[in-house]
């Protein structure tokens, strides 16, 4: 499976400066505190396209053991430097998740992947769920959010066969409740709705994001 689109450096690399910029990103988001709730103590987490990195900074600094990830490296210094004015031990890596992600299988309690996995089509969404799958202990936790058709950014008219949209330049992708939930049908489902919000899109008011809880059989 090819990936639908390189790694959009030259897009990322702006758009996680302005979430470093913003007062919301010294704070891990309300999602990462519902996903701590379920965990048990000292788990060991990989977030993937971790972005300004709030909320691997929050699990790591309740006693998780974390590698941060991300498609881009350029700001890892600035989070590490978050990261130990708070006295948080992190390891950051560099991961495009549309490759064989570089991990044994069975290695995590909890991969986390908030507004990350809806960049591509069908087969490789697939791929990437499956090497989540791969690399979680069995009983592990997999979380995460994707957009959906509710967002205001969202255009029918713009809709490609493989439910790819160009918005500005980015390929994007927009879930119904029922479209993404095939991709988690190896998983035993703990919480999977659509009231998931994100604090750097409260101001184009995007809502009703699906969120998902979900544990490897
Ligand atoms: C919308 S941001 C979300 C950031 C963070 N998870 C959050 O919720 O605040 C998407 C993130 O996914 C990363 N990303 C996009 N494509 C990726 C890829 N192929 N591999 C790894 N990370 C990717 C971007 O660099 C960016 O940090």
């Amino acid at each position: 499976v090819s990936p639908t689109q390189p790694y959009n450096d030259n897009h990322w690399n702006k758009r996680i400066r302005q979430y470093l910029d913003s007062d919301w990103s010294k704070r891990p988001t309300p999602f990462a505190k519902l996903v701590d709730s379920r965990i048990k103590p000292h788990s060991t987490i990989l977030e993937l396209g971790a972005g300004a990195g709030q909320d691997s900074l929050w699990f790591a600094s309740q006693g998780h053991k974390l590698i941060m990830t991300d498609g881009s490296d350029a700001f890892f210094e600035t989070i590490q430097e978050r990261a130990s004015e708070k006295e948080i031990l992190l390891e950051a890596r560099m991961v495009d998740v549309t490759q064989t992600l570089p991990f044994n299988a069975g290695t995590f309690d909890l991969v986390y992947a908030q507004l990350v996995l809806h960049y591509f089509d069908d087969d490789l969404t697939k791929k990437i769920i499956g090497e989540i799958e791969r690399i979680l202990k069995s009983g592990g936790w997999f979380a995460g959010m994707v957009n959906t058709v509710h967002d205001p950014e969202y255009d029918l008219t713009k809709e490609q066969a493989n439910g790819l949209l160009n918005v500005n330049g980015l390929i994007k992708r927009f879930f119904t409740l029922e479209s993404f939930r095939s991709f988690l049908s190896e998983f035993e489902i703990e919480l999977y709705d659509a009231k998931g919000s994100t604090p750097k899109d409260d101001d184009k008011d995007t809502h009703d994001l699906i969120r998902f809880i979900a544990r490897k059989v």
